[in-house]
């Protein structure tokens, strides 16, 4: 994470430890997955086993999601993702959705909404609505870093939704940027500055 602040850190080097932090914390975020019994034979002998019960989806919140996601995916690689385009205003704070591939058919245990910034918890609070509007009862939320409003406002908005972030920053800025943060995290992982 230290690394990710710092503004010397260039697009693939960012990139790859998004993707690396995303993997750790999806071994946190998985924890109390549902499994299910089930009997498979080793090349010696039948045996009792456990194995996921039911699907598991990940919602990158675009653009800066996408990193994310794919940390996830080296953990869990059986995963659905469901892309979903946010773009918040930046002078209104407003997320607009842009893009939306989320199916129809849902047979998922669980949702992971993930995007590395938790800001003033606009496009985190949307991004869960339009999935509980498509029949997903079991989201949590995996960030990196968050500010301590939008960590209020997306609990008060969606208490039932388990949070999973990397850090807890100070403040926001009057932009509605986290400080100290790490400025932008779609810019500097696709190098648009
Ligand atoms: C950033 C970030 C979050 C959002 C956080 O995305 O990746 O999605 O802002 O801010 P909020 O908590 O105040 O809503 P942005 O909308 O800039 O889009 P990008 O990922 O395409 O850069
Ligand atoms: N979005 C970002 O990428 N960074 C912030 O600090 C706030 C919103």
């Amino acid at each position: 994470i230290t690394a990710l602040r710092d503004r010397n850190t260039q697009p693939s080097e960012f990139y790859r430890l998004v993707k690396e932090i995303g993997a750790l914390l999806a071994y946190e975020a998985t924890e109390g997955l549902a499994l299910e019994p089930c009997v498979i034979e080793t090349p010696l002998e039948k045996m009792h086993s456990s194995r996921l019960a039911g699907g598991i989806g990940i919602t990158p919140i675009l653009r800066a999601g996408l990193g994310l996601a794919e940390g996830f995916r080296e953990v869990i690689p059986d995963v659905q993702i469901w892309h979903l385009g946010l773009k918040r205003d930046e002078r209104t704070l407003q997320a607009l959705e842009y893009y939306n591939q989320l199916p129809y058919k849902v047979d998922l245990q669980i949702c992971y909404a993930v995007d590395p910034m938790l800001a003033t918890g606009g496009s985190a609070i949307d991004a869960i609505t339009i999935l509980k509007h498509r029949g997903i009862k079991n989201i949590s939320f995996v960030g990196i870093i968050a500010a301590p409003y939008g960590v209020l406002k997306l609990s008060q908005a969606h208490p039932d939704v388990n949070i999973y972030i990397a850090a807890l920053d100070e403040r926001l800025n009057d932009v509605g940027y986290i400080i100290p943060g790490l400025g932008d995290a779609g810019d500097r992982q696709f190098g648009t500055f």
